[in-house]
């Protein structure tokens, strides 16, 4: 991990004039990792782009129920407001991702999203398309290929979404905040993002800090990217 030059946070060499959407998974819908968010979508989107932000605490979103519909269906069926991201994900050309660290790993909200997210690829579809349910395909195929996995599951969000990733930590060293990063970007290649930036901001205790630091005098509490 690298730390950064700051002019970097404010969007010098960042893709300019795209639709992004912004996702904040903290807590507080106006601290340290919103601002963050926020600020890079403004650095993104440009003077022509588009932000639609989304605080996921304010939202009515629970975690995955396990009822494997959105294999069948191609998209998760569970009505509540997964379904605005969903759409929103899908419309956007660039996706900037947050969490505050919570107890040495991503935020609860932030898991309720990852998990959420695994109706966006499929394991299953090839088998699925023989008429069978995902249950008998799944089982079909362990009774052919014993001791196989499924293969490589399928995406099914578009694919080449340039992502930027945000962890904001009040630790000023950068464990576990790094663990994390990966541990996102891992999941996002899965689902076919395209990672273009990591952001680790430390030492970020009250929700102000981050703006607080960046209007005094242009610098973030401390910054680090690996990419
Ligand atoms: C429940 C909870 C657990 C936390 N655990 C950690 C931690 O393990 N390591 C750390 O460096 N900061 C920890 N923090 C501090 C936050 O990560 C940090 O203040 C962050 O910037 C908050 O983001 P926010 O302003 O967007 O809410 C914790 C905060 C809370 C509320």
């Amino acid at each position: 991990m690298q730390r950064i030059p700051t002019t970097n946070v404010r969007g010098k060499g960042i893709d300019l004039n795209m639709k992004v959407l912004s996702i904040n998974t903290s807590s507080r819908k106006n601290g340290n990792t919103a601002y963050a968010c926020k600020v890079l979508a403004e650095a993104i989107a440009g003077a022509d782009g588009e932000i639609t932000h989304f605080d996921i605490c304010k939202m009515d979103i629970s975690p995955c129920k396990s009822c494997y519909a959105c294999e069948v269906k191609g998209r998760c069926v569970v009505k509540d407001d997964w379904q605005k991201i969903h759409d929103a994900l899908w419309e956007a050309d660039a996706l900037v991702f947050g969490t505050p660290v919570y107890v040495l790993r991503e935020s609860a909200w932030a898991r309720i999203f990852i998990e959420r997210s695994v109706s966006l690829i499929s394991h299953v579809e090839g088998l699925g398309k023989k008429g069978k349910t995902m249950y008998e395909a799944m089982r079909e195929f362990k009774e052919e290929h014993p001791g196989e996995d499924y293969g490589m599951p399928s995406i099914r969000l578009p694919g080449g979404k340039h992502l930027y990733l945000v962890v904001t930590q009040n630790s000023p060293i950068t464990y576990p905040a790094e663990q994390i990063m990966n541990y996102l970007s891992f999941i996002f290649a899965i689902v076919g993002c395209d990672i273009k930036r990591q952001w680790i901001i430390t030492d970020t205790l009250e929700s102000h800090d981050l703006k607080k630091s960046l209007e005094k005098d242009g610098l973030p509490p401390k910054v680090f990217s690996n990419l």
